[in-house]
């Protein structure tokens, strides 16, 4: 790649698609950094919830997502989100804490605070960024856009199979209403739904494992950065 060009890749699509798995190895491959836009989301209800407001609380969330400053930063390529100077990181990752993420992220002002993080970082590095809106609204101008997709109980059974593998409980059938609900919500709120962008590329990943899907999005990525010189 050349290092003197900023390339932007957008990778949008649902819950569980396996969109930060696939985000991450592209920018390793490429040299270039990895933004997960959910984890901002993330960090913002993680700082909701510890204030003690309810998910529905329009009012409360558009007052309180003020007083929250949230930053990324890069360390040995990873991202570290910071939540009023309290790396926080290890407490993104719940079932609770992305239903709030979900619910939270409908609201017009959380959005407008985390967008402009996000183009900010695009403007100034070459990024891999993942999300629901990217390719439509953060960077539309990206070069690459991919909508990664995978039917519902696929989702569903990687994120079953996530919890086994870390050896926390797990309830199949609840994880797949949770997403039939994320998937609802992200889709249908008036802001920035989650939605194709109309020069995306679609890979549904359904029947394909990681390398199949990392090797498909790689050869679109390269035809597409080959085809700007
Ligand atoms: O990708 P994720 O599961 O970490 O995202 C958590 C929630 O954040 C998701 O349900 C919707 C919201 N989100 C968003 O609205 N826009 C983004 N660019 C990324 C995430």
């Amino acid at each position: 790649m050349d290092n003197n060009r900023i390339i932007n890749i957008a990778i949008d699509g649902p819950a569980g698609a396996g969109k930060s798995t696939i985000a991450k190895r592209v920018a390793k491959e490429l040299g270039c950094i990895y933004v997960d836009t959910g984890a901002m989301y993330r960090a913002m209800a993680l700082f909701l919830l510890r204030s003690g407001i309810a998910a529905d609380d329009a009012d409360a969330i558009s007052r309180k997502c003020r007083e929250a400053d949230i930053s990324i930063s890069f360390e040995n390529g990873e991202q570290v989100v910071t939540l009023n100077g309290e790396n926080v990181n290890a407490y993104l990752r719940t079932e609770e804490v992305g239903n709030m993420a979900s619910a939270s992220s409908v609201n017009g002002d959380v959005r407008e605070k985390l967008v402009e993080l996000q183009q900010a970082l695009g403007k100034k590095t070459s990024v891999v960024m993942d999300g629901r809106d990217i390719g439509t609204v953060v960077l539309p101008d990206a070069q690459v856009k991919i909508y990664l997709t995978a039917g519902v109980e696929v989702r569903a059974m990687r994120r079953y199979k996530e919890y086994l593998e870390k050896g926390e409980p797990a309830d199949l059938a609840a994880i797949e209403e949770q997403i039939r609900e994320r998937d609802w919500r992200d889709m249908h709120r008036d802001i920035s739904p989650l939605r194709k962008a109309d020069d995306a590329v679609e890979v549904d990943s359904s029947d394909l494992n990681i390398e199949e899907t990392l090797e498909k999005i790689l050869a679109i990525v390269e035809e597409k950065i080959s085809g700007m010189n």
